[in-house]
């Protein structure tokens, strides 16, 4: 049997601060399968978020064990962490964190350019993943003219054009009405299913919560009971 996709024991994070410690994160233990499709619910202020960020390894536990794609995140370096993300993570942000001077095409090469420095494969490959999202007409534009929808369509093309085994998405159609919702549910899913990736997800939203095939919902910091 492969590997868990993440493998969570104990997981605690705590902010300090001088006006008092804030507990995001208390004791948390969970799996996920290879290939799983999961949705992390709860109120505003659970958690969520800090969880995707300490599997992404952009954060790190302040306790615990955590073992993301068979990788032992306590023992890597911050190189090591980020190779570990550049090859085989994608994150798409709620609020999409595009770079606003770059165009479309630029925005979507980046994660790979430490890779494939400025190559025409590396082109080919942006426009690909471009192409996959439905924006092959709007390449050479800049974030701000795109509409939020588009925004968002392109934050996954990033999120893919490294082909990434695990996709993290932090409330991916927060910002969006309900049709560009569902486009880029239909996109994600659909690459999700495709070679058995892993994807989580966090949301508010119920409908999104009910797509993915397992809902862990969190409350306080913690799984609720
Ligand atoms: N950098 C920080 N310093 C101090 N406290 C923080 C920091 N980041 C988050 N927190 C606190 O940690 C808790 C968990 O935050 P988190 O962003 O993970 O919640 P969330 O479940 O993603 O919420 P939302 O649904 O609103 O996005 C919150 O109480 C928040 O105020
Ligand atoms: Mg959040």
């Amino acid at each position: 049997m492969s590997a868990p996709a993440v493998q969570a024991q104990g997981v605690t994070r705590v902010y300090r601060r001088s006006d008092g410690d804030v507990h995001a994160l208390a004791g948390v233990d969970l799996t996920i399968a290879m290939g799983e499709t999961v949705a992390i619910t709860g109120p505003s202020g659970c958690g969520k978020s800090t969880l995707l960020s300490l599997i992404a390894g952009l954060d790190r536990p302040s306790d615990g064990h955590l073992d993301v794609l068979g990788r032992t995140l306590e023992q890597l370096s911050e190189d090591e962490l980020a190779d570990l993300r550049r090859h085989h993570m994608g994150f798409v942000f709620q609020n999409y964190h595009l770079i606003p001077t770059l165009t479309v095409c630029e925005n979507v090469m980046l994660p790979l350019i430490p890779q494939m420095g400025q190559s025409l494969e590396l082109k080919a490959k942006a426009l690909h993943c471009i192409e996959r999202v439905g924006l092959e007409r709007r390449i050479n534009h800049i974030p701000g003219e795109l509409s939020g929808g588009e925004q968002q369509r392109v934050g996954l093309a990033r999120a893919l054009v490294t082909e990434p085994t695990l996709i993290l998405a932090d409330e991916p159609t927060g910002n969006l009405d309900a049709d560009s919702a569902d486009s880029i549910l239909e996109l994600l899913f659909r690459v999700a299913g495709d070679r058995q990736r892993t994807l989580i997800l966090t949301t508010h939203d119920r409908n999104v919560a009910g797509r993915c095939g397992r809902e862990i919902r969190f409350l306080n910091g913690a799984i609720a009971p």
